[in-house]
């Protein structure tokens, strides 16, 4: 029995979304999701997909998407990501009554493995602009989008909290976190959210979002401050799943 994570799925089997554009590792990357992830994660595991499933804007533009995913092996537990517009937070209990036994939608809840909690939500960071000067020292940002950006982190955090809150009643004390959005950006040594996964002292915190070789390096990857950060992101990985917990 093992815990893995992949991000990034990107899938649009019922959009037009060729994915090519992004770059070779993303060419029929939907095989190789399903090749890897079946050479890898057996019947008994777990696979957490850290957001961005598909390109479908709504539900019924997903349902393929969601299908194949379904298809894949182990029991599979979604976050959100900002490409999940199928997904409305407030409505995630409808789809776990939908995709009961199938998919479980981890938001405002969490999923218990072995003696973990598996907790999480699609969190938030300020992505800038910034601007450079000629030397690419960064002297200024956009404020108003800074504003913004404090709010969502706030509201990611609540639901964050609520997530550790629900699976310490439930008796919890050993937590992996996921986010879709790194923890923190590439200004930033800490954040609430590397904060919060201290304080309960989390195994790991599992991320993706960071596409290409220009973004891998945005956030922590590998131990800080004694917790294990891991960016999962599809195509940094080659679409293979990342093992977290065995
Ligand atoms: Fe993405
Ligand atoms: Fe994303």
């Amino acid at each position: 029995m093992a815990l893995y994570a992949l991000g990034d799925l990107h899938l649009s089997f019922q959009a037009d979304k060729p994915m090519d554009a992004f770059g070779k590792v993303w060419k029929h990357h939907e095989r190789k999701i399903e090749k890897y992830v079946n050479r890898i994660v057996r019947p008994e595991d777990t696979l957490v997909l850290t957001g961005d499933h598909s390109w479908g804007r709504k539900l019924s533009e997903c349902r393929e998407d969601l299908d194949f995913i379904e298809r894949l092996p182990g029991r599979k537990i979604l976050l959100r990501g900002n490409h999940d517009m199928f997904w409305d937070a407030k409505k995630t209990r409808r789809l776990n009554e939908e995709y009961d036994g199938r998919l479980f939608f981890l938001q405002n809840n969490f999923a218990a493995y072995q003696d973990y909690a598996l907790v999480g939500t699609k969190g938030y960071t300020f992505e800038g602009p910034f601007y450079l000067d000629f030397q690419g020292r960064i002297f200024g940002w956009d404020e108003e989008r800074e504003e913004q950006a404090k709010k969502l982190v706030a509201r990611e955090m609540e639901r964050l909290q609520e997530s550790f809150h629900q699976a310490e009643e439930a008796g919890y004390r050993k937590f992996v976190m996921f986010l879709h959005y790194p923890p923190t950006n590439v200004l930033e040594g800490t954040s609430p959210f590397t904060r919060i996964a201290e304080e309960y002292g989390v195994e790991a915190v599992v991320y993706s979002h960071c596409h290409g070789e220009q973004r891998f390096g945005d956030s922590i990857r590998g131990t800080y401050r004694g917790i294990r950060y891991f960016l999962v992101s599809g195509d940094y990985l080659n679409f293979h799943p990342e093992q977290i917990l065995a």
